[in-house]
């Protein structure tokens, strides 16, 4: 009985392993997670709190950018109307109206060429102004989004913030349309949306496969257990 206690841990604690490395592998894949990670450190950095990524406000940041229509030159003194987030961001995403949130903060940016995310960082934060909203104690929450990543540019990014409780705002009825969802990327769907980087195309195909053999494996040692 003791002898058999090592392997099954082994087989309980593999597919974990893999199964956190396929979910870390998500969010390396995503231009529009990794922003989220460099705005958290940096805000960390500078005393402040990280903030929770939120799907439902990374899939209306993504629409905020759609409501540019590809105009390049608008982002710096236009603004979708207030009004949109209700008619249109919200509904287009799947989040219920009623969960939508005070916006506390946004930084929008667009070039023709492609910045990275650390690139994209710099570009958003241009001035004291822009720093201060990225500081901000009164964001609890982030979405990012970036378009542009599906052929050619121009590449918008947005950072939306809000101060809504993470958990009960901006919430997403069932999934996230599809028709949301593209072209481009955003944050905290834990989803593999590559950049336009050729190199990324491989690496959802390889997560996905190790979910699904990691998936196996717990099916396995759980039914070798009972
Ligand atoms: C935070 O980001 C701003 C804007 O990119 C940059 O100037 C600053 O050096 C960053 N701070 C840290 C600690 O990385
Ligand atoms: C935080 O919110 C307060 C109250 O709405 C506002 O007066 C202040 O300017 C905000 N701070 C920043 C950095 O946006």
């Amino acid at each position: 009985m003791a002898m058999s206690a090592g392997p099954l841990l082994a087989a309980l604690l593999l597919p974990a392993l893999l199964l956190s490395a396929a979910s870390a592998a998500d969010s390396t894949n995503n231009p529009a997670d990794q922003l989220v990670s460099l705005v958290n450190s940096n805000r960390t950095a500078s005393k402040a709190s990280s903030l929770s990524d939120n799907q439902g406000l990374g899939c209306i940041a993504l629409q905020y950018i759609k409501a540019y229509q590809g105009q390049c030159s608008d982002v710096r003194d236009k603004k979708p109307p207030e009004s949109s987030f209700a008619e249109k961001f919200a509904p287009d995403c799947g989040v219920q109206v009623a969960t939508l949130s005070k916006i506390t903060g946004r930084l929008v940016a667009c070039q023709s060429k492609y910045p990275s995310p650390p690139e994209a960082l710099d570009i958003l934060v241009n001035d004291a102004k822009d720093l201060q909203v990225l500081h901000s104690k009164n964001h609890t929450e982030i979405g990012v989004a970036v378009s542009g990543t599906d052929g050619g540019g121009p590449y918008f990014w947005c950072v939306l913030f809000s101060g809504g409780k993470p958990a009960t705002s901006f919430k997403v009825d069932g999934e996230v349309p599809k028709t949301a969802m593209h072209p481009g990327c955003f944050s905290g769907n834990n989803d593999d949306c590559a950049g336009p980087s050729p190199t990324n195309g491989a690496v959802p195909t390889i997560a996905g496969a190790s979910r699904l053999v990691a998936a196996l494996l717990f099916v396995m040692a759980c039914a070798l257990a009972l």
